[in-house]
């Protein structure tokens, strides 16, 4: 179940958190994985966490939100692993701010990962997915972070919402286009509830702050109460998910949104 033996992974934003997470659990389930992340010696660190796991992992220089950077990690790609089978879109980041005192550099730069990200991401690797689309039983996958955010509103960052609620129809409408286009790639978005990541504890900071206090423990039980199943998520959660979206076992899968967050938006 869950195998990617043979395929080839690109995770953006993978040197920490859910995207590391993420590729650890690719590179057991048999994938070689490409690294790509703006943070070096971090996203190195995790290539030879993997390496030394018995897995194949490399590391390329990425920044989301630049097309030719973009470029440069799919020719990596290639040049070190043969093609391309998987992208995962999952550099992002959080404001945790009322959107009335961003500014439009913040926002800017918010929309520039978050949307540009994985627009540019789709748009740079879609060509070879395609390529070897061809010749794979299920077709090649592309999975997109999306979050609980992109589904219903977020109480602490509605700007951040915004983007993810961007990324969870992109990926319907990019996987209605690619079967339009007969090419044989699967896109469908992963939505997790609170995890615990740097960004994560991000959110347990910007909630201390809305609740106008710097209680950042009372902040993460507020968190932790919304989430009926008794506990905050960790990556291991998420990665799991995203193994099986991306495999064959996930065949019939397109234009999806999987949610893994504890009961969240149950309630
Ligand atoms: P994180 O902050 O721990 O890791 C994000 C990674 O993205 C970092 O390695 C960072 O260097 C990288 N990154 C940032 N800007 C980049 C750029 N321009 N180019 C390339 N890489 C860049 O975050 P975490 O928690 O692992 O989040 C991963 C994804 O999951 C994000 O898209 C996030 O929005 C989403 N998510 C996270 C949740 C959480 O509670 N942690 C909940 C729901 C969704």
């Amino acid at each position: 179940m869950n195998r990617l033996d043979g395929k080839v992974a690109l995770v953006s934003g993978a040197a920490r958190g859910i995207g590391a997470e993420t590729a650890m659990r690719m590179a057991e389930a048999g994938a070689k994985v490409v690294i790509g992340d703006i943070l070096e010696d971090r996203a190195r660190d995790t290539a030879k966490a993997i390496a030394a796991n018995g897995g194949t992992a490399s590391f390329a220089s990425l920044d989301v939100t630049s097309e030719a950077s973009w470029a440069g990690a799919v020719a990596a790609a290639k040049k070190q692993h043969g093609g391309l089978d998987i992208l995962v879109n999952n550099a992002g980041i959080f404001l945790g701010k009322d959107f009335m005192d961003v500014t439009i550099e913040e926002w800017n730069r918010l929309v520039a990962i978050n949307m540009t990200g994985v627009f540019l991401g789709t748009k740079m690797c879609a060509p070879e997915l395609a390529e070897r689309g061809k010749a794979s039983k299920h077709g090649s996958a592309i999975v997109n972070l999306a979050s609980v955010a992109g589904i219903v509103g977020s109480q602490l960052d509605p700007l951040y919402s915004m983007t993810k609620g961007g990324v969870t129809l992109f990926t319907k409408s990019s996987a209605l286009a690619f079967g339009r286009k007969g090419w044989r790639i699967r896109v469908n978005s992963i939505h997790p509830g609170v995890i615990e990541t740097d960004m994560g504890a991000q959110t347990f900071a910007s909630r201390a702050k809305q609740l106008g206090s710097n209680d950042v423990d009372g902040a993460r039980a507020v968190a932790l109460k919304q989430h009926p199943i008794g506990r905050l998520g960790v990556p291991d959660d998420i990665a799991r998910g995203i193994v099986f979206l991306a495999s064959d076992d996930a065949g019939f899968m397109t234009g999806s949104g999987m949610v893994v967050d504890g009961g969240l938006t149950a309630q």
